[in-house]
């Protein structure tokens, strides 16, 4: 039994919107999810799809992408990420309920893998705009962006609060946390979302949203103070499921 992760399949089966104008590791990059899941996974793992999974805008026009994801092996699990918009953040139960037995859409609840609970949310970092001055120095930032910016952050970390809480009070003390967003922006060396990962003392931090080698680099990766961060977007993994947990 083991625990796998991968981040933005910005899967389109129906919204008819090919990723390959992102370069050459998108092409056909349905066919390499199948291949490399079929390959990895196994019917008695656990996956865990760290949101951006459907470029469909409501739930009916990703049936085929959530059909799709629901066949790759083990059982799934599903972060929202901030291009998910079939999935409205307050109904997340009446999801639970449609896709019972075939999904778990992961917010304000937990996933138990054997002795570790499983949270996860959104997330959300502030990626400016920043402004730079005439020597490529940092010289300001977007400020009405950053309020609004501050506000999601309370919100995402209350359901982070809220699902390390379900999963205490079941009695889980090891905790793999799932973020769609990274930890921490460019400018960041701490934030809310690593302070949490601290407090609980999880095992892990994994996260995606990054794409491109430009933006592989936006986060931690790598140990700090005693937590991995793991970054598992689609592309950064040529689409192999990362494994977090043996
Ligand atoms: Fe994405
Ligand atoms: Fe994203």
């Amino acid at each position: 039994m083991a625990l796998y992760a991968l981040g933005d399949l910005h899967l389109s089966f129906q919204a008819g919107k090919p990723m390959d104008a992102f370069g050459k590791v998108w092409k056909h990059h349905e066919k390499k999810i199948e291949k490399y899941a079929g390959q990895i996974v196994k019917p008695e793992d656990t996956l865990v799809l760290t949101g951006d999974h459907s470029w469909g805008r409501k739930l009916a026009e990703c049936q085929e992408d959530l059909a799709f994801i629901e066949r790759l092996p083990g059982r799934k699990i599903l972060l929202r990420g901030n291009h998910d918009m079939f999935w409205d953040a307050n109904k997340t139960d009446r999801l639970n309920k449609e896709y019972q037995g075939k999904l778990f859409f992961l917010q304000n609840n937990f996933a138990a893998y054997e002795d570790y609970a499983l949270v996860g949310t959104k997330g959300y970092t502030f990626e400016g705009p920043f402004y730079l001055d005439r020597r490529g120095a940092l010289a300001g930032w977007d400020e009405e962006q950053e309020k609004r910016a501050k506000k999601l952050v309370k919100r995402e970390m209350a359901r982070l609060h809220e699902s390390f809480q379900q999963a205490k009070a079941a009695g889980y003390e090891k905790f793999i946390m799932f973020l769609h967003y990274p930890p921490t922006n460019i400018l960041e060396k701490t934030s809310p979302f690593t302070e949490i990962a601290e407090e609980y003392g999880v095992t892990a931090v994994v996260y995606s949203h990054c794409h491109g080698e430009s933006r592989f680099g936006d986060s931690i990766r790598g140990t700090f103070h005693g937590i991995r961060y793991m970054l598992v977007s689609g592309d950064y993994l040529d689409f192999h499921p990362a494994l977090i947990l043996p």
